[in-house]
């Protein structure tokens, strides 16, 4: 029972750089799973840039990204999970975290745009954790770039090796439908939101491809079918199991072209729950026993209510309402009387969880992004790296009544993952790291509002924070001295160094051959 639970299980997050078609594309897979009835029912909560003045509608956005965190919904025999991740770029943190919690990862590119900044940051990531990516390559009804070029670009910049799996005809206004090269057969582009079109079986060879799409346009196809059989070695599922390959699938998510035949095939060859990395040893996924970490806290949007939900990852075995689990941080057993399992845009409490699955927990300031559930065992799960931030900026006090107030709001803030602190040993001041403007400003809003404190923020102009590290404890010691003014340390109390430019640290990594400076905190 357990292992057939845990096989039919799919955890995967769709990414992409804002407005790809991310929001699109998931709406259609909840459509093919029955969650909703019709397109148009998934609202983007995308944060536009021109909001930024009105603090409360990000917290509103930041509210509904709470319900559809999580979307479950059976399709075949599957039971499928997508973790959702925030539009907005700035939010880019919880996304890379998002990411530790999930088994594969569907990638959406505009076909007029290519790969995009956010894209090659997101896979990036994939490709430490060797994560199994597909591709999907969406608004297909609109002119775009040439897809071998594409499936070029997509090889150089992704450093990722690909195979279509289904082939366009034509594009933009003379787009006339998907060949699916895994199921052998023609999808005709009809426009439509919501109908699910017909596939046709053809024989590429005989005349009846030529009857479906002219005689021109069948001669391309079958031209283009047998580069592609001549570029690209067959398609091995292990290779994309590994995280070396990545299959290609072109559509378009508007019109709900291509993209059934992404999701038949995605879970076909998408992997169930795998095996989990702690810091004492490799935790399977069909353990009899409950383990499972906390990888996103939502912000509580109600300043009344000090409630947030930490969603816990299950990892291995099956998670009981009720049933009592140690946290290991604290060392504490606790028991959970309303874990919720999301639905589209509903939330309900559940009995039971199986790995894979992910449950929401009410919190009321325990959790901690990181934290490890278990039957009793003392087990840390690795693998949620922090990445250097982009901004970085002195948070001061405004309110001097207010100081206890802002040290535990900038603590709590912290635990969620809002943002990442560092505390410089030279001056003993707070730096606070962002990958966007849009973070200080909601750090700056919830202080006020859920705890009180007032903060004002003091510029600092600073390129990177490098994790260090050095077997020459020596020489890691006299890099520290020569540049105290610049070393700081993380909530973790590793050395971080903090270098103003990209010339400072290329000296540093000149001057100081054995210390090795890291842009993630995991290495
Ligand atoms: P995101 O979540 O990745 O940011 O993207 P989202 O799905 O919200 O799509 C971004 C924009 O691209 C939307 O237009 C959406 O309608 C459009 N789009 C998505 N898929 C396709 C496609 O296959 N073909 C075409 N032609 N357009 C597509 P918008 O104008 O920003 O929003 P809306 O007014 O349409 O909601």
């Amino acid at each position: 029972m357990l292992n057939q639970e845990i096989e039919r299980r799919r955890t995967f997050a769709i990414v992409a750089h804002p407005d790809a078609g991310k929001t699109s594309l998931t709406e259609k897979f909840l459509l093919f799973g029955g969650q909703i009835q019709v397109a148009g029912a998934v609202k983007s909560h995308k944060i536009r840039k021109t909001a930024t003045s009105d603090w409360m509608d990000i917290e509103k956005q930041r509210g509904i990204s709470v319900t559809t965190s999580v979307m479950e919904f059976d399709y075949r025999d599957y039971k499928i999970n997508i973790l959702d991740t925030p539009g907005h770029q700035d939010f880019a943190e919880d996304t890379y975290r998002t990411l530790t919690a999930v088994d594969s990862v569907i990638i959406v590119i505009d076909a007029a745009k290519g790969v995009e900044t956010q894209t090659l940051k997101l896979m990036e990531v994939c490709r430490m954790r060797k994560t199994p990516v597909i591709i999907f390559v969406n608004k297909m009804d609109r002119e775009g770039k040439d897809p071998f070029d594409l499936l070029d670009e997509l090889e150089e910049q992704l450093l990722i090796f690909v195979r279509p799996l289904t082939w366009p005809i034509e594009s933009g206004p003379r787009f006339k439908g998907v060949y699916n090269i895994y199921g052998d057969s023609l999808n005709l582009f009809q426009p439509s939101k919501q109908v699910v079109t017909e596939r046709v079986a053809v024989d590429i060879h005989s005349d009846d491809l030529d009857k479906h799409i002219g005689k021109p346009l069948a001669q391309k196809l079958r031209s283009d079918l047998e580069l592609i059989d001549g570029v690209y070695p067959a398609f091995d599922v292990n290779e994309y199991l590994k995280g070396d390959l990545a299959p290609v699938f072109f559509g378009s998510a508007l019109n709900n072209f291509g993209v059934q035949e992404l999701l038949d095939c995605f879970v076909e060859i998408a992997p169930s729950p795998r095996a989990m990395k702690a810091e004492e040893r490799v935790v399977q996924p069909e353990e009899l026993k409950f383990t499972g970490f906390i990888f996103k806290i939502t912000a509580n949007i109600d300043p009344n209510h000090r409630s947030c939900i930490a969603f816990c990852k299950v990892c291995s075995g099956k998670f009981v309402r009720n049933a009592p689990y140690y946290h290991v941080r604290s060392k504490k057993t606790m028991r959970f009387s309303s874990p919720a399992q999301f639905m589209a845009q509903r939330k309900q409490t559940v009995d039971e969880a199986w790995a894979g699955d992910i449950v929401g927990l009410p919190d009321n300031g325990t959790f901690k992004i990181g934290d490890t559930l278990t039957e009793g065992e003392e087990l840390h799960f690795k693998g949620l790296p922090s990445f250097s931030p982009l901004m970085f900026k002195y948070i001061e006090n405004a309110d001097p009544m207010k100081q206890k107030q802002l040290g535990k709001g900038i603590d709590q803030l912290m635990d969620e993952g809002v943002a990442q602190l560092f505390v410089n040993q030279f001056n003993g001041r707070k730096l606070i790291g962002t990958v966007g403007q849009l973070q200080f400003e909601v750090i700056q809003y919830r202080l006020e509002n859920e705890y009180g404190a007032k903060c004002r923020w003091e510029p600092v102009s600073l390129y990177k924070a490098c994790w260090i590290e050095s077997d020459d404890a020596e020489e890691l010691d006299s890099f520290k001295k020569r540049k105290y003014q610049f070393m700081a340390k993380d909530r973790e109390g590793r050395d971080v160094f903090l270098a103003d430019s990209n010339y400072v640290l290329q000296m540093a990594q000149n001057d100081f051959k054995h210390v090795k400076f890291h842009f993630s905190s995991e290495f």
